[in-house]
C-alpha cells in the first residue's frame, strides 16, 4: 500500500525537495494534501501534477482566483485552519511540516492529535512547545521523523539505542557565510551577503538563522526534545565542510557520526522511507574529493544567538517560544532592510530580558508569549538600542 503524504509548505525549499523525492518513488508514495502561502503559480503546477484531494493557500480571499488556476475538483481551504484540515485528513498517513516559523505549531499539534506520523522540518514547533508536543507524541504513539540533517544524523546514529547509552550529542554547524568574518565586518554585511550560504540552498529565514548561528541554537533545543538529552550534554562544533551532519558520543567513549554530501533530499528520503533505505540517483560522497574534515569551536562571542538559545533552553517554560518569536521578527526586519545583521541578537536579547517566564506553559500561554514577543520586538525597531536602522 502507498504511504499517503501531506506536505505543508510545498512551495518552499524543503517542500519542493520532498516532492522531488516522492517523484522518484511513484509506487510507494501518494500526495494527499498540499499547503502553501503566496506562491500560487508554483502551487497550481503542483496541484495539476499531484492531484491532491485538498489544498490550502495562505489567504482565503485568494481562493476564487486560485480556483481558476487549477484543474478538477480540488477542495480549497486557507490559512492555519486550512493547514489543520490537511494535517488531520482521514486519507493522510504522514504529514511533512515544512512551513517556516511558529506557523507550523498548530497544524503539527493537530496532526499528532489525529494520530499522524510527522516528518518534522519545522524545528520552531519543538523550540516553542517541545514539552507539550513530545508529551502528545508519547500519548498518541506517533512517530516524529526528523528532516533536519543534524537530527536525522543523530536519529541514524542512535538507531533505536537506549537514552542511557548516550553521553553526548555533537551537532555540527557549517558556520554559515560569515564563519571567517570579523565582528567589525559583520556590522556592515548586507541581506545579499547573508543569503549566500556556502553549502546549503535553503529558504531565506533559515539561511539568515544559519548566518547568525541562531539556526544551531534552535537545533540544540530541537535535539533536547527529540532525543531527551539535557543541554549540558549537547555540544556544537563548527565543521565548515558540512559532511559530518552530527555525531553521538556513547557512554563507552565510542563516537558514531553520520556523513553524506550536503543534500537535504537524503534526510527527507530517510524520513519518508523509514525504517527502509531505498536506492536513489543522488550524487554520492567522494571523500577523496573532500580531502579534509575540520572542526573548531563556534565563535559565540561574535555570534551571540547561539548562547541566547542555550540560555532560553535552560530557562525553559515560555522563554524558548519568546526567543523564537523575537528572532522571527528580527530576521524579517533584517530581510526588509530595517535593521542591521548584528542588531538581530541585540533585539532578541532585549525581548528575552523583558519577558516574565512562565514555567510548564499550556498551549494558550505559549501562543500568548509568542504574540507578546512579536509586539515587544516591533517596539524596538527604530530604537536607539539598535546600531543601524
Ligand atoms: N531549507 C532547508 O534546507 C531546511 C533544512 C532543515 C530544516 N528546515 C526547516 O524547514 C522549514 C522550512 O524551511 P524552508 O527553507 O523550506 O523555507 P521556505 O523555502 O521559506 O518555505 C516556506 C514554505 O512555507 C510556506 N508558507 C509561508 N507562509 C505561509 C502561510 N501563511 N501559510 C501557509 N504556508 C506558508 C511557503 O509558501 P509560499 O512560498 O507559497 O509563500 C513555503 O512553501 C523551516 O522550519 C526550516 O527551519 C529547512
Amino acid at each position: 500500500m502507498k504511504k499517503r503524504i501531506a506536505v505543508l509548505g510545498s512551495t518552499g525549499s524543503i517542500g519542493c525537495q520532498t516532492l522531488e523525492v516522492i517523484d522518484r518513488f511513484p509506487d510507494q508514495f501518494e500526495v494527499t494534501g498540499l499547503a502553501a502561502g503566496a506562491n500560487l503559480d508554483k502551487l497550481a503546477r503542483q496541484v495539476a501534477k499531484y492531484r491532491p484531494r485538498v489544498v490550502s493557500i495562505g489567504r482565503s480571499e485568494d481562493i476564487p482566483a486560485f480556483r481558476a488556476m487549477i484543474p478538477g475538483e480540488v477542495a480549497l481551504t486557507a490559512g492555519v485552519d486550512g493547514m489543520v484540515e490537511i494535517s488531520v485528513a482521514e486519507e493522510t498517513d504522514l504529514v511533512v511540516t515544512s512551513v517556516t516559523g511558529t506557523l507550523g505549531l498548530i497544524p503539527t499539534v493537530e496532526a499528532i492529535k489525529a494520530g499522524k506520523d510527522i516528518a518534522l522540518a519545522n524545528k520552531e514547533t519543538l523550540v516553542a512547545a517541545g514539552e507539550l508536543v513530545m508529551a502528545l507524541v508519547r500519548e498518541k504513539g506517533v512517530r516524529i521523523l526528523p528532516v533536519d540533517s543534524e537530527h536525522s544524523a543523530i536519529f541514524q546514529c542512535l538507531d533505536g539505542r537506549k537514552r542511557e547509552q548516550i553521553s553526548k550529542l555533537i551537532l555540527t554547524a557549517s558556520g554559515g557565510p560569515f564563519v571567517n568574518k570579523s565582528l567589525e565586518e559583520l556590522a556592515t554585511v548586507t541581506v545579499q551577503d547573508a543569503l549566500r550560504h556556502p553549502n546549503w540552498s535553503m529558504g531565506r529565514k533559515i539561511t539568515v538563522d544559519s548566518a547568525t548561528l541562531m539556526n544551531k541554537g534552535l537545533e540544540v533545543i530541537e535535539a533536547k526534545w527529540l532525543f531527551g538529552v539535557e543541554l549540558d550534554n549537547i555540544e556544537v562544533v563548527t565543521h565548515p565542510q558540512s559532511i559530518i551532519h552530527s555525531m553521538v558520543e556513547f557512554v563507552d567513549g565510542s563516537v558514531i557520526a553520520q556523513m553524506g554530501i550536503p543534500d537535504m533530499r537524503i534526510p527527507i528520503q530517510y524520513a519518508l522511507t523509514y525504517p527502509e533505505r531505498q536506492v536513489n540517483d543522488f550524487p554520492k560522497l567522494d571523500l577523496l574529493a573532500v580531502r579534509e574534515l575540520s572542526f573548531r569551536s563556534p565563535r559565540t562571542g561574535d555570534f551571540p544567538s547561539l548562547s541566547l538559545a542555550f540560555a532560553a533552553g535552560r530557562t525553559g517554560g515560555t522563554m524558548p517560544a519568546v526567543m523564537n518569536a523575537a528572532n522571527e521578527l528580527a530576521v524579517a526586519m533584517f530581510l526588509e532592510g530595517r535593521i542591521g545583521f548584528t542588531d538581530i541578537p541585540v533585539l532578541v536579547e532585549k525581548v528575552m530580558a523583558n519577558h516574565t517566564c512562565k514555567p510548564s506553559p499550556n498551549m494558550q500561554q505559549i501562543l500568548q508569549s509568542d504574540s507578546w514577543a512579536r509586539e515587544e520586538a516591533k517596539r524596538y525597531a527604530g530604537s536607539s538600542i539598535l546600531k543601524k536602522v
